[in-house]
């Protein structure tokens, strides 16, 4: 159809994405493969069919569990590549990728392992296809505050290759206030900060993370639309919103795409982009994201094209690379 030619033709950023959440099952067979790993599961069918969640900590488990075949700076590197050419098909200009150091770094694997393969990756796509990008480094929330001082201590040699630190993994009964230390740290090294706030924590998560993290972006905040005053300064302030429509879905965020608070947040003026957060086990890449909300809710071509603008308007690109942009 013509709306779906006009998402696939559209440039775009993508702004929440887990680069662990795209390890694809084939991948992790491979390198399960080639670096001896014993995965609970025998084929790809059976990969599948564990994807079945009800909530986020079903998910975060097998999302723990898939990471264990990466091992080595090339598997890092072979992980990275792979999201980008889909980027690249997509026709996705600019990406702000996340990583989580410390599901590694748990497991015996280097800090600079791991960055030097993502940021490899990140350079080679840049020289071959164009696409900029950013490099998030996120804390674990269901871990300590000095668990997380620690990860930034470890990054300090790398800062050249990290643009921001954010927040995520288990959200309920980890609010923004236990990290208020480490993102103070993080700001005083100039650093980008985002949290994870209302996927499935309360409206005063996301307050928490503006007023005690000061976040530059909220990722998914859909719980916000349950307070009044606080859609009211998000929208007044043009905090940037991540939005994941199939992972709401798969995470039982939300009943049904077609009962998604999108229309909401875009009629209350909220700076919203749509994103794939872990495409490969909810099911979509940054286009099939687009048209599965584009199809549930009958957005307008209108409304698909200031879904990809806000894409650039609240990425990290600095404004004169933003304007080209739009
Ligand atoms: N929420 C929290 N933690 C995560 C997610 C998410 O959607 N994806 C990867 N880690
Ligand atoms: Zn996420």
């Amino acid at each position: 159809s013509n709306i779906q030619k006009l998402i696939e033709q559209l440039p775009k950023a993508e702004l929440h994405l887990h680069i662990e959440g795209s390890l694809e099952p084939e991948l992790m067979f491979k390198l399960a493969k080639r670096n001896q790993v014993d995965l609970p599961y025998t084929s790809v069918e059976e990969i599948q069919q564990a994807y079945n969640f009800s909530q986020l900590q079903d998910f975060l488990d097998i999302y723990y569990a898939g990471m264990s075949v990466l091992i080595n700076e090339q598997d890092f590197y072979d992980l990275t590549i792979a999201y980008l050419e889909k980027c690249h098909q997509q026709n996705i200009r600019h990406v702000e990728i996340f990583f989580d150091p410390q599901g590694h770094t748990e497991r015996g694997i280097a800090f600079e392992t791991v960055i030097t393969g993502i940021n490899r990756a990140l350079n080679d796509s840049q020289q071959k296809w164009g696409i900029t990008f950013k490099t998030i480094m996120c804390f674990l929330r269901h871990l300590s505050e000095a668990e997380a001082i620690d990860t930034l201590q470890q990054a300090k040699p790398f800062l050249d290759r990290i643009d921001g630190v954010g927040l995520d993994s288990s959200e309920v009964g980890h609010p923004p206030s236990k990290f208020e230390q480490v993102f103070n740290q993080a700001r005083e090294l100039g650093l980008k900060l985002v949290a994870h706030a209302g996927e499935e924590g309360p409206p005063s998560y996301v307050k928490e993370a503006l007023d005690l993290l000061k976040v530059d972006r909220i990722d998914h905040g859909n719980r916000a639309m349950e307070s009044e005053a606080l859609v009211k300064r998000l929208s007044e302030s043009q905090m940037a919103l991540t939005v994941c429509p199939l992972s709401n879905l798969k995470l039982c965020v939300v009943d049904a795409l077609n009962t998604h608070p999108l229309p909401a947040m875009l009629e209350k003026g909220l700076l919203i982009t749509i994103n794939s957060d872990d495409p490969s086990y909810f099911g979509g890449y940054l286009n099939e994201n687009f048209f599965a909300i584009q199809s549930a809710l009958n957005l307008t071509e209108q409304q698909i094209v200031q879904l990809a603008k806000n894409s650039f308007t609240a990425s990290f690109l600095d404004e004169p690379e933003k304007a080209k942009h739009l």
